[in-house]
């Protein structure tokens, strides 16, 4: 961990809070991707020949080994994720074709400019002992789905899956949807930019759990490394670069959206009734179709849908909101946006309420502990699940099982909420939309 944690006594005042979410929080500001957005991305990556990847640092802030140290570990011990490459490190190492080729040859200088957290897990791939899992990596995107009711760990594992993992092994673009009930991406805050509706006033408060001290408005930058303004869904896609990681705060005007997606949204302001009002995490459809369709960037790119059920409901009904034009048009740009290296990592409380459209899409899913199989008999799930039926019983907080149509690998990964000290919320909200909603 990067610093030990520090504790306020509660007499504080607004100062010591604000001081103590600053400590707590302290950007890593040295790498390329931090070097890029402080120039206002006039820098490109490869100028800064001496500084490093986000993602060469970021496992080490949550205490993890290196991945290509893992790898060993499991070739060593014949682990499950070794046997059965499809059903787990299919998902965490993203190649390309041309990629594979060159691995296949042993031509390693093709990885020369990548992170060399990447190019110690090329070099393992490459090992002709390890032929069997490079060839059981796809092309393209692929993601996962994890299921549980909430407290089961989805938004800790991709905490480190996607945040830790992808950036160290592919330099991904992780985009992590915020859904404003929980900052979800608080142990990465250090390492993130705040993507925000440009126009749209956001506040952000430091909420200490101990009651005697004073909730204080704080600044974005007090808590994540530095923030940008986007207008809608293809110009946040223009200024994101590889490796870096955004928390995104939807755009509550849904700006761009309904040409992307061609169905209507409606914003607070311009709803007449709470039922005709947008949820905000549809604003997600106009970022996938976005990705699909404008070809503003083909690198490697993960984006973290948190409540996923909210904007994929199964059988919807065309309403107000297009919900069903929406949800089926989900299903057809997640599979363009996949070729395109698109991996999307779902997270929801339940299969069985999902939209099937999507769910025959995946391939990939995460039970966590204490969360009941899935009925096979829904469509896009394996007829047969491969896990017991008890099996998550046996799992622990901090453990799950990846599966695919036909193997399972149980993982884990350490506890995110360990990387930072402050206890309490970091509460955003946008106090405009709230009176908007308010009225109706
Ligand atoms: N590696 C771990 N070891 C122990 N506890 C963990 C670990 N990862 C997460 N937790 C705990 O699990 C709880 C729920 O995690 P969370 O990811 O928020 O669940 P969900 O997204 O399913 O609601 C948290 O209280 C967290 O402290
Ligand atoms: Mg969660």
């Amino acid at each position: 961990m990067s610093h030990a944690r520090t504790q306020i006594d509660s007499t504080g005042g607004p100062d010591e809070v604000r001081e103590w979410v600053r400590q707590e929080f302290e950007s890593h500001d040295d790498s390329k991707q931090a070097y890029y957005h402080d120039s206002g991305g006039t820098f490109g990556l490869d100028a800064q020949g001496n500084r490093h990847h986000d993602g060469e640092s970021i496992y080490q802030h949550f205490g993890a080994k290196p991945f290509w140290k893992v790898l060993e570990g499991a070739e060593t011990s014949n682990h499950p994720a070794y046997r059965y490459p499809s059903a787990y490190l299919n998902a965490l190492i993203h190649v390309s074709d041309a990629d594979i080729w060159a691995l296949e040859r042993g031509d390693l200088s093709r990885f020369d400019h990548e992170p060399e957290t990447r190019q110690r897990v090329m070099e393992w791939l490459s090992r002709p002992e390890n032929r069997e899992v490079l060839d059981a990596m796809d092309d393209g995107g692929i993601g996962w789905h994890a299921h549980s009711k909430p407290g089961k760990g989805k938004t800790s594992a991709a905490n480190f899956l996607a945040g830790a993992r992808m950036t160290e092994i592919n330099n991904e673009t992780v985009l992590w949807q915020l859904t404003l009930d929980e900052c979800e991406i608080l142990p990465l805050a250090p390492f993130t930019t705040l993507a925000m509706p440009a126009g749209v006033e956001v506040t952000v408060e430091a909420v200490p759990r101990d009651d005697r001290l004073p909730r204080v408005a704080i600044e974005p930058t007090d808590v994540f490394r530095d923030t940008l303004t986007y207008t809608d869904p293809v110009d946040l896609l223009e200024q994101t670069c590889p490796g870096a990681i955004y928390g995104v705060l939807p755009d509550p005007k849904f700006r761009g959206c309904e040409r992307l997606v061609e169905a209507s949204f409606t914003s607070a302001w311009e709803a007449e009734d709470t039922e005709e009002n947008t949820d905000l995490v549809e604003w997600m459809h106009g970022l996938v179709h976005a990705r699909a369709k404008k070809d503003v960037t083909l690198h490697p790119t993960t984006a973290v849908i948190d409540e996923a059920g909210d904007m994929l409901p199964i059988r919807p009904e065309n309403d107000a909101n297009d919900t069903k034009t929406k949800v089926k048009g989900f299903a057809e740009a997640f599979g363009k946006a996949r070729k395109k290296n698109l991996s999307c990592v779902f997270m929801s409380h339940s299969l069985a309420t999902f939209e099937e459209t999507v769910r025959e899409k995946e391939r990939l899913w995460m039970t966590m502990p204490e969360t009941p199989r899935p009925s096979g008999s829904l469509t896009g799930l394996p007829d047969s699940i491969p896990i017991y039926p008890n099996y998550s019983s046996g799992l622990s907080k901090g453990e799950a099982v990846m599966w695919n149509s036909m193997n399972f690998v149980p993982i884990s990964w350490p506890n995110p909420y360990r990387t930072y000290g402050f206890e309490g919320e970091i509460s955003i909200s946008y106090p405009e939309r709230e009176v908007a909603l308010d009225a109706l």
